[in-house]
């Protein structure tokens, strides 16, 4: 039986925003980034999702496939992010069965709780590994797709919009530049990519020390790109969840019988939803999130303000 539309997405986007985009992602069988793909597609989108275990990805493939009749939704398996051909294969394959890459989701993680005491020095460097360096290799092997999505972007809102007319009567009069391409308009929805992140740095958070490196060195590399590629049409953005429920990573971090006490102690009286993420990302690459770039997006029920939080 098809998952219900509420558990993944609200209710408020129109049904055609993301019609003949592609989203890439990594990690998207997992539980929160399944969810953000499945949101895409029910908009549209089609889509490529990464993962380590073939038959999980493929099977979570097949099923977010079933959210829109005709979504095209190929899971690629046994690819390790840390790889940087691994992910070159893969987009390779994206691009000529889907078209190309409009939106990137770089989501594969690792995580454990561990004292720095009993972290070793591979198990600090796995998760530097999967966080920064699969992140970037994400990016990396994307961007070109990224970039031609994007331009395709600026040159739409570019002839979309003209100038004002007395700044192109001006204009014309001094006769340096072309008046129409002055100003470019709002709007547009390719080039994108989203990286996920955490709040575990902002304060610093015990048994977390590798994650927490991992994740500031994502919050400056999609800094990086919003700066470095922004004049291309590319934008990039963090989302930082917070605490989600049934997902792996707080199976990871909260024992269960802590849940109920710590649920409560929330200023929102509730765990996050893995809908709060996925709404957040539509918003972030549909048209109304076209001039946020080089931002985090916590999406945390205010825990990380809350002393006690992550
Ligand atoms: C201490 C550990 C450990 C643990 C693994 N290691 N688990 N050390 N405590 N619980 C050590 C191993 O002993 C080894 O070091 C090294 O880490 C590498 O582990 P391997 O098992 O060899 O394989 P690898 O595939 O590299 O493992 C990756 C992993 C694993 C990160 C360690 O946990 C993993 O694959 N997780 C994927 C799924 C996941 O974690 N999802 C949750 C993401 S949630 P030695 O020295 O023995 O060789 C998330 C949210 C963060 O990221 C923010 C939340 C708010």
């Amino acid at each position: 039986m098809p998952l219900p539309q509420s558990e993944y997405i609200s209710n408020i986007w129109k049904d055609d925003i993301f019609t003949n985009k592609v989203v890439f992602c990594t990690g998207g069988a997992g539980t929160i980034c399944s969810a953000q793909v499945r949101a895409l597609v029910h908009l549209g989108a089609n889509a490529c999702i990464i993962g380590r275990n073939v038959e999980k990805t493929e099977r979570v493939a097949q099923d977010i496939a079933t959210v829109r009749p005709g979504a095209k939704v190929i899971g690629i398996g046994a690819v390790d992010v840390r790889k940087f051909e691994d992910l070159k294969e893969a987009v390779e394959r994206c691009v000529k069965e889907l078209g190309g890459i409009d939106y990137v989701i770089a989501g594969a993680a690792g995580n454990f709780l561990a004292s720095i005491e009993q972290l070793s020095v591979n198990a600090f460097k796995s998760v530097m590994d999967i966080d920064v360096i699969g992140s970037y290799n994400t990016l990396k092997a994307t961007l070109p797709y990224l970039v031609e999505s994007g331009g395709k972007n600026r040159m739409d809102s570019e002839t979309r919009m003209p100038a004002p007319l007395p700044l192109k009567c001006f204009l014309f009069w001094i006769g340096k530049i072309d008046p129409d391409l002055v100003q470019p308009a709002p709007g547009g929805t390719g080039g994108r990519i989203i990286f996920v992140g955490a709040t575990l740095h902002y304060r610093g958070t015990p048994f977390q020390a590798h994650v927490s490196v991992a994740k500031a060195g994502i919050d400056s590399l999609s800094n990086s790109v919003a700066i470095e590629y922004g004049p291309r049409g590319v934008t990039s953005n963090i989302i930082s969840p917070g605490p989600i429920a049934q997902t792996e990573g707080l199976e990871r971090l909260l024992p269960s019988d802590a849940k109920a006490a710590y649920t409560k102690s929330q200023p929102l009286g509730r765990f996050g939803h893995v809908r709060d993420i996925a709404d957040a990302t539509v918003y972030l690459f549909s048209d109304a999130g076209s001039y946020v770039t080089g931002q985090t997006l916590v999406v945390d029920g205010a825990n990380w303000r809350m002393s006690g939080g992550f």
